[in-house]
């Protein structure tokens, strides 16, 4: 397998202003056209903002997976740079509205996470998702997507480690401080790389609530190592080499399996 070259797009979104952000965006990445990532994941909600007011703004910034602004530009980021994305966007099914992530990759595929662990008042602007932990093939490298504070939830990371993934896709809206540190046990309990692409700077909604995202987007090594760490407030592109083989071996010691040593039989009161 070979190297892949694995980033993060940490930046500072302006709440409900699509076409503003997908600008923001496409200056960030000008400068990347020409020694861009494989992957490159952005955070949650990464083109409306976070702070939205209620479900009927929720479901008036929502693309279909299919079609949207939103979508749209991602498909295009995708085929100028080469990349598979990875990126958080509110999505509409019918009445239904979901907190989701999409990979698309330069062909022109489309898959899409929709967010299980709902955070605080998401629980009134989203559907609870409904799609499997599964990962996503593209060329050999097996990608699996979480949104945010399912990273508090390790049975989310497990599961897509068990299904195979080799490299999981983070897109994050990140408030409290304790995920990148979380992830590093994340990453060695189930010997896989992450992306973490969180947001900087805040949302101030009409009225004058005001959340404060807390930047240090991270890249995590199957070992729990820290690969790269962004700062808490910059706009910036964050990439490194990963060889996602090394997700492969799940031997942490020469009689210790990762898989082979669960002890399912015992694990009952977890479903
Ligand atoms: C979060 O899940 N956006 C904290």
């Amino acid at each position: 397998m070979a190297m892949l070259k694995a980033g993060f797009l940490q930046f500072d979104p302006v709440l409900g202003d699509v076409a503003g952000n997908i600008a923001q965006v496409d200056a960030l990445l000008d400068d990347a056209t020409a020694d861009a990532p494989d992957l490159l994941v952005l955070p949650e909600l990464a083109l409306t903002g976070y702070l939205l007011k209620d479900r009927a703004q929720v479901m008036e910034l929502a693309d279909t997976r299919d079609r949207g602004a939103q979508v749209e530009a991602l498909q295009r980021w995708a085929q100028s740079t080469g990349s598979v994305i990875v990126a958080g966007f509110p999505e509409r099914e019918g009445n239904r509205v979901f907190n989701a992530s999409i990979l698309v990759t330069p062909e022109g595929d489309r898959h899409v996470y929709r967010k299980a662990h709902l955070f605080l008042n998401e629980k009134d602007l989203f559907d609870p998702g409904d799609t499997p932990l599964e990962p996503v093939d593209v060329n050999g490298v097996r990608f699996g997507m979480m949104i945010c504070f399912d990273w508090y939830f390790p049975e989310t990371a497990r599961v897509l480690a068990l299904c195979g993934a080799d490299v999981i896709c983070h897109p994050s809206n990140l408030v409290l401080s304790h995920c990148p540190d979380a992830m590093r046990t994340r990453c060695l309990e189930n010997r896989v790389f992450a992306v973490t692409a969180n947001r900087c700077g805040r949302d101030v909604a009409p009225g004058g609530k005001e959340l404060r995202f807390t930047g240090t987007s991270q890249i995590t090594g199957p070992g729990g190592e820290i690969l790269l760490r962004a700062g808490e407030e910059e706009s910036v592109l964050g990439v490194v080499s990963i060889d996602p083989a090394a997700a492969r071996d799940k031997w942490i010691t020469p009689r210790n399996s990762m898989t082979e040593d669960r002890r399912a039989d015992l694990y009952g009161p977890l479903v």
